[in-house]
């Protein structure tokens, strides 16, 4: 079926950012750079992405200037001149090509491993010395250890904006720094910053105002959130709509202009009693635009287990091996769900991560009707950069 007519490639208009159709591309780490910095090779598929018909391409994540932010020398950094330039070039290629891009602002928190990192004499550092529940790794953050944290971010925002992104987006994901004040399973401080919700939301709220002071009202903010967590997929953060609105009331208010909600299945509701996913959840509480992720285009999901056909018919698509944990592309049944929730109004954009990957060209091959022109998603296409 040929997707050119549906709401996948209508505008979205948004006062900080206009899109000329509704699909991103997820962020992807791809641990190609070299000392940090990212590459040439980068710069080309990034420029592909954007000459395939992405409206808006977040990038892998890139760390913030801070001596524990990065957990490897191959993920890219965005201080300093040197890396700088390398994402200014990044950004020409895309611009060139028509795309809109912003860089996903990361610290790794207690993720990082100091042997394969920058500066491998410093511990990571998390909210309370935790990796996962139970299980130390790093120290606790201090005080000032945080406010160092803001400061970057906002210097990273900063610098993003100055060098031409269109958009920033906050990695507040996946039990990454952020996301770990948010655990109350590894966030066991007894400060201002742990506690009930409200405290744990407290420094990313921190993080988003010290980055709109630097960035200034007119320049767009997202915030990728997610309930689960690396290795603990049924963990929420919120289990009601309410508590949704304490985890992101108040980041609402302090300045997120988009919500990114990660999901593993876009299609799956998040609690019960209603068909919206957590993207449709929060746009509904926060009244802002939200973009949606998880399997689109694909017959399993991001943790390599099965998953269910979002719709009846799938017989006919490529499903991969049982066992592999590498997803194939299915038949696209699931993109008639997807337009229908969007027409519904749940959601504003789609992300697309595995699919992307391995297919420059997604969009311009969905919105032509030439699904069965896309390139699968293979164990291999981590191999290179596409
Ligand atoms: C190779 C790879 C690298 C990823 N790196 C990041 C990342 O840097 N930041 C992030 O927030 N999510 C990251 N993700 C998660 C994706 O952004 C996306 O949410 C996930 O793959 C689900 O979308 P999909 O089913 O369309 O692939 C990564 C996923 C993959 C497969």
């Amino acid at each position: 079926m040929d997707y050119g007519n549906t709401i996948l490639f209508e505008a979205f208009e948004h006062p900080k950012l206009s899109l000329p159709n509704r699909i991103v591309m997820a962020p992807c780490t791809r641990m190609m750079a070299e000392n940090q910095t990212i590459s040439e090779e980068s710069a080309a598929y990034y420029r592909r992405r954007a000459e395939g018909g992405m409206a808006l391409i977040i990038t892998e994540a890139t760390t913030i200037d801070h001596d524990a932010s990065s957990g490897h020398t191959r993920a890219p950094a965005i201080h300093g001149e040197t890396s700088l330039a390398g994402w200014k070039h990044v950004i020409d290629e895309v611009h060139d090509a028509g795309g809109k891009i912003a860089p996903q602002l990361w610290h790794v928190g207690a993720t990082r491993d100091p042997a394969t990192g920058p500066n491998p004499t410093v511990p990571a550092v998390s909210p309370s010395g935790y990796l996962s529940p139970g299980i130390e790794a790093g120290v606790a953050i201090t005080d000032s250890g945080i406010a160092d944290v803001i400061s970057a971010y906002a210097k990273a925002a900063a610098d993003a904006k100055a060098i031409g992104f269109d958009s920033i987006e906050i990695h507040g994901a996946h039990g990454y720094l952020i996301d770990a004040f948010f655990w109350d399973q590894v966030n066991l401080r007894d400060d201002e910053y742990g506690g009930p919700l409200e405290n744990r939301t407290r420094m990313a709220v921190e993080v988003v105002s010290a980055i709109r002071e630097a960035v200034g009202e007119d320049f767009p903010i997202i915030f990728r959130h997610s309930q689960w967590k690396s290795g603990h997929y049924d963990f929420k953060v919120a289990e009601t709509p309410e508590e949704v609105e304490l985890w992101l009331g108040p980041l609402s208010d302090a300045g997120v202009d988009i919500f990114h909600a990660s999901m593993r299945r876009f299609w799956l509701p998040e609690f019960e009693g209603s068909p919206l996913n957590l993207a449709g959840w929060v746009k509904k509480i926060t009244g802002k635009p939200t973009i949606a992720v998880g399997s689109v285009g694909l017959d399993k999901d991001y943790s390599g287990q099965s998953i269910d056909a979002p719709t009846n018919d799938s017989a006919s698509g490529k499903h991969s091996k049982s066992g592999d944990r590498y997803a194939h592309y299915s038949e696209f049944t699931d993109l008639d769900q997807l337009v229908g929730m969007m027409e519904r109004g749940d959601f504003d954009l789609i992300a697309v991560g595995r699919a992307s990957l391995a297919e420059p060209d997604w969009p311009n091959k969905v919105r032509e009707g030439r699904t069965d022109e896309i390139a699968p998603y293979t164990k291999d296409v981590l191999k290179e950069l596409y």
